[in-house]
């Protein structure tokens, strides 16, 4: 491996070795397609066969699993916050808030939230940091757990695993979130 990458460096130029270390918004953006591929199908699965109630704990258990295995395998920090947070983790620091409040801000401006992303070299606590975030729209399915109209049982639920939910109150079209990965330089 690293006799190619030498190899490759002695070729091309030292340019090439530095910029394949460098993280970007592309890796970035394969990480969030990785991440839906898996949750977004055991998400439909259970809601089909389980409806809402029975699904939570997918949502409770299997997105921070899918976090922690990609963080593992790709070496970004990778986490979902809301301005409207649920997980106790997907409270976003100052950093994240800004960015949260810039897309709700496109929205209005007419932007899709397909296209929402920003990224930025930054100091945080003395270290430098690559962050990314990646709007999340709510979709018809979401509203189940996250809408103006969840179910009695739904929300009873919900309030056992997370007794300070914030995240109901939606409507389809609405940015829900968004993904929030960090790489240290
Ligand atoms: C069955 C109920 C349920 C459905 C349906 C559901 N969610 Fe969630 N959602 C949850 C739970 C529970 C959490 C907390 C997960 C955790 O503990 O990490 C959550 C967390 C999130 C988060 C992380 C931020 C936060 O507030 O914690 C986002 C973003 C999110 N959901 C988006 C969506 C989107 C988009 C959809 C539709 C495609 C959706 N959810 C459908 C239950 C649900």
């Amino acid at each position: 491996m690293k006799k190619s990458v030498l190899s490759i460096a002695l070729l091309t130029g030292v340019a090439l070795t530095a910029q394949a270390n460098q993280p970007s918004e592309a890796e970035a953006r394969g990480l969030v397609k990785d991440y839906m591929s898996q949750l977004k199908p055991a998400l439909m699965k259970s809601m089909k066969e389980g409806g809402p109630v029975n699904s939570i704990d997918v949502c409770h258990t299997k997105a921070p699993q899918i976090a922690h295995d990609l963080t593992q395998k790709s070496g970004w920090k990778i986490n979902r916050v809301s301005l409207k947070p649920r997980a106790v983790n997907a409270k976003p620091d100052a950093w994240e808030k800004t960015v949260l409040e810039r897309f709700d801000t496109q929205l209005a401006e007419g932007k899709p939230i397909k296209e929402m992303e920003f990224s930025q070299v930054i100091i945080m606590n003395g270290e430098k940091q690559y962050r990314y975030m990646k709007a999340i729209p709510t979709a018809a399915v979401c509203l189940n757990c996250h809408g103006t109209d969840v179910q009695p049982a739904v929300k009873k639920a919900i309030s056992e695993y997370y007794p300070d939910d914030q995240a109901v109150g939606y409507s389809k079209g609405q940015i829900r979130g968004a993904f929030s990965f960090t790489k240290a330089l």
